[in-house]
């Protein structure tokens, strides 16, 4: 018999999880409260842009095995529940809101009609496994009895069904040999093609999610802190970084230095954490994190002071084209974007800014409906007195400099992800500044051959 699994919410954790099931040959019933998103994904619409989804949502909606409703009691049959609803900072401080994560659980538990296993994949606060173990005894009906486990999802946002197809690791927290049995079971293909397990309690499950996300923010603020020292020096944090990334113990990933890190997990992670570690009494551990997040945040004010210095000294009336909406390139998503923060505050200083994003303008539209968007990056860069590379789409990585350079007013060039092919950018007639490089002015081919021949006479 195929075995059902129901995965609550579907944004981009849990759109993915319930298709990747169901490429996995579960049957898979998704649930989520938004009526809208649910219309879409039964349609075989995916609500978000993520590449290789829609292909595989609109395959098994069509094939019936994936279906979509907004009635938790439909999941109630299902042999597995995975909890894939989001966990937002609290409107009131730092901590994560985990009000949706109990409302799932408070909304399935009442309708199970035998034994369950609900797993959480949701990032959540140390200990909000074991809360949620006791909501469900308390909620679930007599002679049922429901157990919570723990299993991280760590997908990256533009590579989600790569991650959840072929993941790096599996994390298996468990307080029974038969829960880790049924999660071998739904992970039989990645397990067996080598995948690593960790197997372990609920609270260290909890807690590798969000040191894993705290450990990839600390070393791209790492290197953010050396560019600062780079620009305070005329060092080339791109040198330092490439130099470091080759001794195996650094490595090269996250070590890319820029405008840093935004999205929706890793600036929210890293203040729960704190958040939860304050609640617990040793606030000490990771009081660092605040640094990280101020190296993080003081990379969006830095660019907006450089971008000032560049027009002379002040915004007013500059016209300003920003490449990039969307907090890194493959997604549209714009939750803490710092190409929107940036974007923002050169409007604050009174310039005319244009934004062009490949797929997040409407997501952008949303959250900054006063900023203007043009349609095309030439659109955007047409009579541009500073260009702004905020986010590396491969779109902007291609342009032609020597094109762009012929629709802009001034050929200044701000690169806020150190991504742009520096000497085809000057040799085309732009200035170029990169985050903790030394400003580079263009290259004017000189005469040297010539003066090369003659020395060569001479000799
Ligand atoms: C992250 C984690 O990688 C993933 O495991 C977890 O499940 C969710 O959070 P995601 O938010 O999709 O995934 O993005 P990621 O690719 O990790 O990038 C995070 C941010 O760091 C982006 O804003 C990116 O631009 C920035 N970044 C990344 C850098 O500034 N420098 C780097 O070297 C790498």
């Amino acid at each position: 018999m195929t075995t059902t699994i129901s995965v609550i919410g579907t944004g981009y954790l849990g759109a993915t999880h319930a298709a990747c099931m169901a490429e996995l040959g579960f049957a898979v019933i998704g649930v989520d409260t938004d009526p809208a998103k649910i219309a879409d994904l039964s349609a075989g619409r995916l609500p978000f842009y993520e590449p290789g989804l829609p292909e595989l949502l609109r395959a098994h909606t069509d094939a019936g095995v994936l279906r979509f409703t907004t009635s938790i009691a439909e999941a109630a049959d299902a042999d597995v529940h995975f909890l894939c609803v989001g966990t937002p900072q609290r409107a009131d401080g730092l901590g994560a809101d985990t009000t949706h994560v109990r409302a799932a659980v408070a909304g399935l538990v009442p309708h199970l009609r035998r034994d369950a296993l609900i797993v959480g994949k949701s990032t959540v606060p140390v200990g909000t496994a074991h809360e949620l173990q006791a909501v469900a005894d308390a909620l679930a009906p007599e002679g049922v009895r429901v157990e919570i486990a723990w299993n991280p999802e760590f997908l990256r946002e533009g590579r989600s069904v790569e991650d959840t197809l072929r993941p790096d690791r599996l994390v298996l927290g468990v307080t029974s040999e038969a829960a880790e049995q049924t999660l071998r079971t739904v992970y039989e293909r990645a397990i067996g093609s080598g995948t690593p397990v960790v197997v372990t309690d609920l609270v260290s499950a909890e807690l590798v999610k969000v040191s894993a996300n705290a450990f990839l923010a600390t070393k791209i603020s790492f290197i953010n802190a050396v560019a600062e020292l780079c620009e305070a020096t005329g060092g080339d944090v791109t040198d330092v970084s490439r130099a470091l990334g080759h001794d195996a113990r650094i490595g090269h990933a996250f070590l890319k230095a820029g405008l840093g890190f935004g999205g929706g997990c890793l600036p929210k992670d890293i203040r729960a954490m704190m958040a939860r570690a304050g609640e617990l009494g040793v606030d000490q551990a990771l009081t660092f994190l605040r640094e990280v997040d101020d190296i993080n945040m003081r990379r969006r004010h830095r660019v907006v002071d450089m971008a000032t210095d560049e027009v002379g000294g002040s915004l007013l009336g500059r016209r300003v084209a920003v490449l990039g909406a969307a907090f890194k390139p493959l997604t549209d998503d714009v939750r803490d974007s710092p190409a929107l923060n940036v974007a923002a505050q050169l409007q604050l200083r009174g310039a005319q800014v244009r934004v062009y994003d490949p797929q997040a303008m409407d997501n952008a539209r949303a959250v900054f409906p006063t900023l203007a968007y043009a349609d095309s990056a030439a659109d955007a860069l047409a009579g541009a007195d500073l260009v702004l590379l905020l986010t590396e789409w491969s779109e902007f990585l291609e342009l032609d400099p020597a094109q762009a350079g012929d629709l802009v007013a001034q050929r200044r060039v701000i690169d806020g992800r150190n991504a742009l092919d520096t000497d085809a950018w000057r040799r085309a007639g732009w200035s170029y500044r990169g985050l903790g490089r030394p400003r580079m002015e263009p290259i004017v081919e000189s005469a040297a051959p010539a003066a090369a021949t003659e020395l060569e006479l001479v000799g």
